[in-house]
């Protein structure tokens, strides 16, 4: 049988909603939650909470639960304090885990660490004192720009300690890109290292922080911890080696205890504006939601579970479910330096094999570059450990889920398609793997605790069946305060569309049995390999090129990155008429201005774009384009013959790399 493009959805959708994984009895009996948490949580929310806010140390109890009197800006925990440090590490010693392992790192080149609870709570405590020593102070913002390796973990939770709030930037952003956050947050202590390894070798990190201060001079001191031993500029007076102050502090620091609101980090996400926001998270309320959900989601048995976060500690992913969630629970977890095809295709399923890994949390993308290179380099390995497989950031096509299902989890484990945003802060909707019966491609219902609707442009709620905007409806612990600096930004961004709800900017459809199926952003945010990217960010790098007259971007569905950049671009009339040296300027100029992850699979020169009567440019139609799909309705442009102009152009000598 054939099939246009138009019907091949539908067909996949039937296919998919037929599929059924209920859990296996096995699992049922021994799973942390049972059905009736859902009915609980619902009947009083609120109260919910405060139960699962007991997973943690006060030094002074809450008096009120939540205050939304100042809706939407919320205060988890009233009047309660606590220090996150403590309740990650100090309070697991005391409790006599001092000996459990909390990170096996395995670093790219094959170098390991194995670091006990005890030891990971005194060097961070060394870490808070050297803060100290430097001039860190409850309040003050730290920027750290780090690989994944166990001081980034140490640097983050010193901050944490001392109430002085991180803000972690991706090692792959641009130098640029650090200096926006340094200002906009207003850090003056950089936390970095010479560099990392990357696909076989040491990929510098200092040249980026070294450019971005030229122009930061309120930065006094930069912390560099040596892990290379690659050759770095060095500035007299502001730069100084971790390994010469940090082991030297002494192993104890007293932990203060910090009010429940108190910021714990800021971290920094693209909207659809070009300036990114800094979310900001608490202490008492995020730290409740990210214990909580990663105990139920991932059914965690901290005693015997080995679980590893595939991800980067400078995403949201890391900072909740590889530092703060998996640490309050006293987990053991791996972190992995690098990346998954170094030395060979087979690394993860090494680190799988070698520390007997039981819960594997990782991106759609990776999944699908893992299909690509087929299942016989993960069937070389024993992945027997395996027993809960989660899955963030993206949709996670049904394809992906049946494989990663089939030829990792060896069809015994339940797959957890977790939907959570930076803002967020912790998951929302997800399948409890001993409950629920997963749909390859749904994620599911709703957490316990968390309220969520899908409703139509007017803000009703849409039958099963039906498709709309994701919504929350109630205040969650987690949630974000505010867009750091700009409380009428938060305001208008998430509260201002749907009165009294949160607008999460991603489409949903929910099934004829209630299920929840995510759509994708409704918005001018792209999601390529699981990050988060505004096109109006990279239009504005591209224009910050004097080449460039007019940029429009748009993210065009890929079979690996679930979505890539596409760029179209008219040039000034001085730039000549493009050619393959000025595309492939542009996109250096975009790493350079954002990042490599920001640049454009694609950049097609035009010499229009098309606009509707008031100049908003129709991404629609260049999506079309982008995606070799006949062009919709044109009727709403102010000059029809545009998309006849571009197609016509792009067949006659289109400029693509
Ligand atoms: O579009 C949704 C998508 O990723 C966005 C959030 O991106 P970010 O803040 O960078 O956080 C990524 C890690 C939580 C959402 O608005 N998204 C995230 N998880 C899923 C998802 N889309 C579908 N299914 C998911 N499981």
């Amino acid at each position: 049988m054939t099939s246009s493009p138009d019907d091949r959805p539908a067909i996949s959708n039937l296919a998919r909603e037929e599929r059924r994984f209920p859990p296996s009895p096995e699992f049922v009996a021994q799973a942390n939650v049972t059905e009736e948490i859902y009915g609980r949580a619902e009947a009083d929310p609120v109260a919910f909470w405060e139960e699962q806010a007991q997973r943690l140390i006060w030094a002074q109890p809450w008096t009120e639960a939540l205050d939304w009197s100042d809706a939407p800006f919320a205060r988890w925990f009233v009047g309660g304090t606590l220090n996150v440090a403590y309740n990650c590490l100090d309070r697991h010693v005391e409790a006599g885990l001092g000996d459990r392992v909390a990170f096996y790192f395995e670093g790219e080149p094959g170098d390991t660490q194995v670091i006990t609870y005890r030891e990971l709570t005194e060097a961070v405590c060394q870490a808070a004192n050297a803060l100290t020593e430097i001039g860190v102070k409850s309040g003050d913002r730290v920027a750290i720009y780090m690989p994944v390796i166990p001081e980034t973990i140490i640097a983050m939770l010193a901050c944490a300690r001392l109430g002085a709030p991180h803000t972690v930037v991706f090692g792959g952003f641009s130098s640029e890109a650090l200096r926006t956050r340094i200002i906009d947050c207003d850090a003056h202590v950089v936390i970095t290292a010479d560099g990392g390894y990357r696909k076989g070798s040491a990929s510098a990190l200092k040249p980026a922080v070294d450019e971005a201060l030229t122009e930061c001079p309120e930065v006094h001191t930069v912390l560099v911890v040596r892990r290379t031993g690659q050759e770095v500029e060095w500035t007299e007076g502001r730069d100084r080696w971790w390994h010469e102050i940090v082991p030297a502090q002494p192993t104890t620091h007293t932990p203060e205890a910090f009010d429940s609101e108190h910021p714990l980090y800021v971290m920094y996400t693209s909207g659809t504006t070009g300036k990114p926001k800094g979310i900001l998270h608490t202490t008492g309320g995020y730290l409740t939601g990210c214990a909580f959900t990663q105990w139920a989601v991932f059914d965690l048995k901290p005693e015997t579970d080995v679980y590893w976060t595939a991800a980067d500690i400078g995403w949201v992913t890391g900072h909740s479910y590889i530092v703060y969630g998996p640490l309050a629970n006293a987990t053991t977890s791996v972190i992995y330096e690098g990346t998954p095809d170094t030395p060979h295709q087979g690394r993860w399923w090494e680190i799988v094999d070698k520390y007997k890994v039981s819960i594997l949390y990782c991106a759609p993308t990776a999944i699908r570059m893992f299909m690509k290179w087929g299942e016989a380099i993960p069937a070389k390995f024993n992945l027997s450990s395996l027993r809960v497989l989660g899955s963030v950031g993206e949709p996670i096509n049904p394809e992906a889920y049946i494989w990663y299902r089939k030829h990792i989890g060896h069809d015994r484990t339940p797959i957890v398609d977790t939907w959570w945003q930076t803002e967020t802060g912790a998951h929302m909707i997800s399948l409890l793997p001993g409950i629920t019966s997963g749909k390859p491609g749904a994620a599911m219902r709703a957490l316990p605790g968390i309220s969520v609707d899908v409703v139509d442009d007017l803000g009703n709620s849409v039958p099963n069946g039906g498709g709309g905007y994701l919504v929350v409806t109630k205040p969650w612990p987690a949630m974000l305060r505010t867009i750091w600096g700009d409380p009428e930004r938060y305001k208008e961004t998430y509260w201002s569309r749907f009165p009294g709800a949160y607008f999460a900017g991603d489409g949903a459809k929910r099934d004829e049995e209630g299920d929840l199926w995510l759509l994708g952003r409704v918005d001018d945010v792209m999601n390529i390999s699981g990050h988060r990217l505004s096109t109006t960010e990279i239009e504005s790098a591209l224009v910050s090129n004097p080449k460039v007259a007019e940029a429009a971007v748009v993210g065009a569905s890929d079979p690996l990155t679930g979505q890539a950049v596409v760029a179209f671009v008219i040039l000034r009339s001085e730039a000549g008429d493009g050619g393959e040296h000025c595309v492939r300027e542009l996109r250096e100029h975009v790493a350079r201005e954002i990042g490599k992850i920001a640049q454009p699979r694609q950049i097609m020169i035009v010499s229009e774009l098309p606009k509707t009567r008031s100049g908003k440019i129709m991404r629609r139609l260049l999506q079309d384009v982008a995606e070799h799909r006949p062009t919709g309705d044109v009727t709403t442009l102010a000059d029809t013959s545009v998309m006849e102009t571009i197609q016509a152009g792009l067949a006659k000598g289109m400029t693509e790399d």
